[in-house]
């Protein structure tokens, strides 16, 4: 079968490596892929925004399957849109997908599902929005509700800096349309840990834990990115908050959407902060995380396809999931800079020495061709992704190979991925 991955990031290229193994998949495409996904697939120049395109290019290639990685198609509707065509795609329709699309309706499910997470309020309104800012004095995180590339939520310690967080959202919309409306919430405490889990409407297979770091400078400070590493298995979720999670978000969520007429299927990923009164949701997303695919799918054994195929046809309790048992650890490389302005363009080197490295993958994200080099395209650049026997193990190798790469300019990287979890050993 002839396969399309869309999309162009480190969570493509894994999404690409992974697939390309599949014993069901005779070609696989990439739209518009990068410089690692054309090591095994044929990049397509459609951007993964333009729905129309795609849909014929799937038309008119004999597509048999699609899969589609980032959040802004799936919100704008490529499901759907494949689907009125008898198009087979992976993903949530757009209404599902608005779990991750609008925090407000995210936050309004929750309170009706009576699903643990922050306290909070939605704003459409400037003024009101600062007046209740203005009457709190606890720490508060601001966030648009449009999406924002991960980088939408900003957390306050005091209402004086959730004051400025509002007036850069609302008034001067550092995010865009996304700042419209708002979701102002308490600001609350504890690590953190991502759950990513197949559902296909009624069954849901929960995957390998991870842990995700999302401020860009070690030790969790700077502003939020999309993600600087991650690590998996994450041993912070032990059994009984993993079944607690299951039992109080996973299943509430997808019965409460069934109540309103939507049949989730795809990925839904949950940001959870293990608070010392239990597990809250911060976030739902509709797709794998980047760059939590990238320790998950390289420790799933799976066939992919099998498994996506599951999904689309409603017969997930059919698949039995196997995983390696090894750890795995990305750590991801970006252009200084990032998350703010960072130049593109410059050449990446080492790339030829990290490949014969064992037990290494190193997964493209914002890279491109240009003549027989290979330069940086965007903010997250590399996802080096290694496994080892245990955390520690996968951890070095993977700053092992991080040392041999280097960018024109500079790479900016976090040095203490996976410090919790080898804190903890
Ligand atoms: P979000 O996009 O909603 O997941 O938020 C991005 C990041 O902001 C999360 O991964 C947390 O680190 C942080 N965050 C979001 N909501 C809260 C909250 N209520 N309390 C503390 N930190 C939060
Ligand atoms: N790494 C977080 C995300 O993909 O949203």
């Amino acid at each position: 079968m002839k396969i399309l991955i869309v999309g162009s990031g480190g969570r493509e290229d894994v999404l690409a490596w992974k697939i390309a193994k599949s014993k069901r998949c005779d070609e696989l495409f990439c739209a518009p892929g990068n410089a690692g996904t054309s090591r095994y697939a044929t990049n397509v120049a459609i951007a993964a925004e333009d729905i129309e395109k795609l849909r014929d290019f799937a038309k008119a290639n004999d597509i048999g399957l699609t899969v589609v990685g980032p959040e802004d198609s799936l919100c704008g509707g490529i499901v759907d849109a494949f689907q009125r065509e008898g198009l087979r795609i992976f993903g949530p329709t757009a209404d599902a997908a608005r779990l991750e699309g609008d925090k407000a309706y995210a936050k309004q499910l929750m309170r009706q599902a009576a699903i643990p997470t922050a306290d909070g309020r939605i704003f459409e309104n400037y003024t009101q929005a600062r007046n209740y800012i203005a009457s709190r004095d606890i720490g508060l995180v601001v966030k648009a509700a449009g999406l924002a590339k991960g980088k939408g939520a900003i957390v306050c310690d005091e209402p004086s800096l959730a004051l400025r967080a509002l007036e850069n959202i609302m008034v001067k919309r550092i995010f865009g349309e996304a700042g419209a409306k708002v979701v102002v919430e308490e600001k609350l405490a504890g690590p953190e840990v991502s759950i990513q889990a197949l559902v296909d409407g009624r069954t849901i297979y929960v995957l390998e834990s991870a842990q995700d770091h999302k401020a860009v400078g070690d030790g969790d400070v700077g502003p939020n990115t999309g993600g600087m590493g991650a690590y998996c298995p994450a041993d912070v979720l032990d059994d009984k908050m993993f079944s607690q999670v299951y039992r109080e978000v996973l299943v509430p969520v997808v019965d409460a959407m069934n109540r309103q007429g939507i049949t989730y299927r795809g990925v839904l990923y949950i940001g959870l902060m293990l608070t010392p009164g239990g597990p809250k949701v911060l976030e739902f997303n509709c797709r794998f995380g980047d760059p939590e695919a990238q320790v998950v799918l390289t420790r799933l054994q799976n066939d992919l396809v099998d498994v996506f195929e599951a999904v689309i046809d409603g017969r997930l309790e059919e698949v039995d999931l196997c995983w390696d048992s090894r750890s795995t650890v990305c750590v991801v490389m970006a252009a200084p800079g990032y998350p703010d302005a960072y130049a593109k363009g410059k050449v990446i080197h080492g790339l030829d020495r990290a490949s014969e490295i064992p037990d290494v993958m190193v997964f493209h994200g914002g890279t491109e061709h240009r003549g027989a080099e290979i330069v940086t395209n965007g903010g997250r650049v590399l996802g080096v992704t290694a496994w080892g026997d245990d955390i520690r193990a996968a951890r070095d190798r993977a700053y092992q190979v991080a040392e041999l790469i280097s960018f024109d300019g500079g790479a900016l990287y976090r040095r203490d991925i996976a410090h919790q979890a080898i804190e903890n050993c």
